[in-house]
C-alpha cells in the first residue's frame, strides 16, 4: 500500500472547509477522508436552526463515503478556522470507530499547524460492533 499524503489530504479538507454551512457558530471544518481504494471523500460541517441537528464535518464526509459503499478507510484529515486545533467531537470518534478503529488522523486549524493522532487513542474504551453480539 502507498504512503499516505497528509498535506494533500489536509489541503483537501481546507478546501471543503469553505462550503460550511455555519451561520450560527461562524467555525468552518473540512474533512477529507481518504479510503482502501485511494479515494477521497469530502465533508462540511452543516448546521440548523435547531442547533442540536448540526452534522459535524467528519460524520458528513463519513456518511458521504459509506453512501458510496465504501467502508474501509486508512486516513482523515480535519480543518477548522479557528484559531486552537479543533479536535473531532466524541460523536464522530465514535461514528468513526465503527468503521476504522485504527484510523490515521491529522488535524490542524487556521492557527494551529498540522498534529497527527491514531483513533484508537482518541476513543479507548469504546463500543464496537464486536460488544452487541
Ligand atoms: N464541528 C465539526 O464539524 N467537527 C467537530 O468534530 C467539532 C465541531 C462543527 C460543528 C459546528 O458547526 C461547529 O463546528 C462548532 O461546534
Amino acid at each position: 500500500m502507498t504512503t499516505v499524503d497528509f498535506d494533500a489530504l489536509l489541503e483537501a479538507a481546507h478546501g471543503v472547509a469553505q462550503a460550511a454551512y455555519s451561520p450560527y457558530s461562524e467555525v468552518r471544518v473540512g474533512a477529507a477522508l481518504l479510503d482502501d481504494a485511494g479515494v477521497v471523500h469530502l465533508g462540511c460541517n452543516v448546521e440548523s436552526a435547531s442547533y442540536g441537528a448540526t452534522i459535524c464535518a467528519e460524520r458528513s464526509a463519513l456518511v458521504a463515503a459509506v453512501s458510496k459503499g465504501q467502508r474501509s478507510f486508512r486516513a482523515l484529515a480535519i480543518w477548522a478556522s479557528p484559531q486552537a486545533r479543533l479536535m473531532p467531537c466524541g460523536i464522530c470518534r465514535q461514528m468513526l470507530v465503527e468503521f476504522a478503529p485504527e484510523l490515521e488522523l491529522v488535524v490542524a486549524s487556521n492557527g494551529a499547524g498540522p498534529e497527527r493522532y491514531n483513533l484508537a487513542d482518541l476513543l479507548p474504551g469504546a463500543v464496537r460492533p464486536e460488544h452487541l453480539r
